[in-house]
């Protein structure tokens, strides 16, 4: 089965039509009216496996489950092997569903080393500080690896792990997730095929969702850009790699503003408190009220570990409430994330490209503006419009996926391909292109507090 038809079957893609002038076109007719390849997932030198890629999961958190439930759908592909957890909840669960024996579980990474080599690749899903000594480490053992973005939280780390990759020749994936979006592969095809001419430039916005941008970058862990890494690699990672990867040129220069503007203790609302939930005067009218979120509404709660028996969510919900982060008041927390950000990137072919990540907004996905010497592409994540400019034809393509456009499975596939047949190329990015847009995200955020313009070159 392609990856196509394996999403379509999940219902990722809700539907998928274009409109030329008054004519509506499935898919493949679509894909036929343009020349392209009718699935943009099908790669002819994939193969059937004849025994699956086996892999310990180093951090079976919250992205780590996600990789490792690949394994539990495919299993003739992937095998988890082994787990290494530092909570013992997680680690158990992800033990029971792969059948992993005691011996394989470990309580700290480190001690995947020292056990005998017992896979053929690593995937690293630990915090993101956690990145650099695992990943170094297992190329030094002879794994390959999966490895999740931000590949590390500074560039000498960064160019630290490419020097070793070269050096050991592994294979080395970074979790780019967005390049395997039907979205973004579609755009992909329709740039390369020319359908615009050369591009000219780009607007590319990052809409991070007023309630995610709390959850995440004010109340959650990576809220403080020391003790985690600066927003722009965090989140916007995955967007220097994309605009790099649809403009097809390395970038030269990059200029960033952005600041912290609204979560601040200056904006604390009177009557408000420490805790949502110490009696706070304004919870009821609060945008942000914790109660409101993951006690009434129940949204992102994957952070708390809840038991199988729902019953208990609840007082399970209020008590961590009432003793984590998740609970304290967004306006008095010690996040210095910015909030909204702007950074323009001239591109080596002369390209240039705006990219903004905005935290006040409603909505999240992407927004992408494409301008091209014969025409340009309007697109939002679900849909996009390409206009040609000298018949005046609308061609517009509609999809619906989950909040990574279904992109996690479709890297895992890439990635256990790559490692079965020895081949990096296999993969939609090669780790030095990986290193190369974390550059960009380093050189933004240099800009941004010294106020530059930064010269970004791999060497
Ligand atoms: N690709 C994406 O779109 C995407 C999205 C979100 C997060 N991420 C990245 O994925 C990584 C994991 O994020 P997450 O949200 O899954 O976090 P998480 O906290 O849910 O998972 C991390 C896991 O690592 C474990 N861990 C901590 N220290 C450890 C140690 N010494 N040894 C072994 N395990 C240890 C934790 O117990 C936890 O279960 C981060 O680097 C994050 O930035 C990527």
């Amino acid at each position: 089965m392609s990856l196509r038809q394996f999403i379509s079957a999940r219902k990722f893609l809700r539907s998928f039509y274009s409109v030329t002038d008054t004519v509506v076109l499935r898919w493949k007719e679509f894909a036929a009216l343009f020349g392209l390849h009718d699935d943009v997932f099908f790669d002819p030198r994939h193969q059937k496996l004849t025994s699956p890629v086996k892999a310990v999961l180093i951090g079976g958190g919250h992205r780590g489950s996600i990789y490792a439930s690949y394994a539990s759908k495919f299993p003739s592909e992937l095998k988890i092997v082994g787990i290494a957890d530092s909570n013992p909840e997680r680690r158990k669960k992800i033990a029971l569903a792969h059948g992993i024996s005691e011996k394989y579980c470990f309580s700290d990474w480190k001690q995947v080393f020292k056990s005998e080599k017992i896979a053929d690749a690593i995937i690293i899903a630990t915090p993101d500080h956690l990145h650099t000594e695992p990943c170094l480490e297992a190329l030094d053992a002879g794994y390959d690896i999966l490895l999740e973005k931000p590949i590390a939280p500074t560039e000498k780390e960064c160019r630290q792990i490419l020097t070793k990759a070269n050096e050991t020749n592994r294979i080395v994936g970074v979790c780019h997730v967005l390049r395997y979006s039907p979205y973004f592969r579609e755009l992909k095809e329709v740039i390369d095929a020319g359908l615009i001419g050369d591009i000219i430039s780009v607007h590319h916005m990052e809409p991070i969702e007023h309630i995610h941008m709390s959850h995440s970058y004010v109340r959650g862990k990576w809220r403080n850009s020391k003790m985690a890494t600066p927003i722009i690699l965090a989140k916007s990672c995955h967007d220097t790699d994309i605009i790099r990867w649809l403009v097809n040129s390395p970038v030269h220069d990059v200029h960033c503003f952005g600041n912290l503007r609204w979560f601040t203790n200056a904006n604390a609302p009177q009557g408000s408190t420490e805790r949502c939930t110490d009696g706070c005067k304004v919870e009821g009218s609060c945008a942000y009220s914790a109660l409101q979120i993951y006690y009434r509404d129940h949204k992102r709660l994957y952070v708390f570990d809840l038991p199988e028996d729902k019953s208990k969510w609840d007082e399970q919900i209020l008590h961590e409430l009432k003793t984590t982060d998740y609970g304290r008041c967004v306006y008095r927390m010690d996040n210095d994330q910015p909030d909204h950000l702007t950074v323009n990137m001239l591109f080596e072919n002369g390209v240039t490209a705006a990219f903004s990540m905005e935290a006040h907004v409603s909505y999240e996905g992407r927004r992408t503006r494409i301008m091209g010497s014969k025409g340009d592409i309007v697109g939002d994540m679900e849909t996009f419009t390409l206009t040609d400019f000298k018949t005046r034809k609308q061609t517009t393509w509609s999809l619906k996926t989950d909040a990574h456009g279904g992109g996690d499975f479709g890297l895992v596939r890439d990635w256990v391909q790559a490692v079965a047949q020895k081949d990096q190329s296999l993969l939609s990015s090669s780790v030095d292109v990986s290193v190369e847009s974390h550059l960009v995200a380093f050189g933004a955020e240099r800009s941004r507090l010294n106020r530059s313009i930064e010269d970004i070159r791999m060497k």
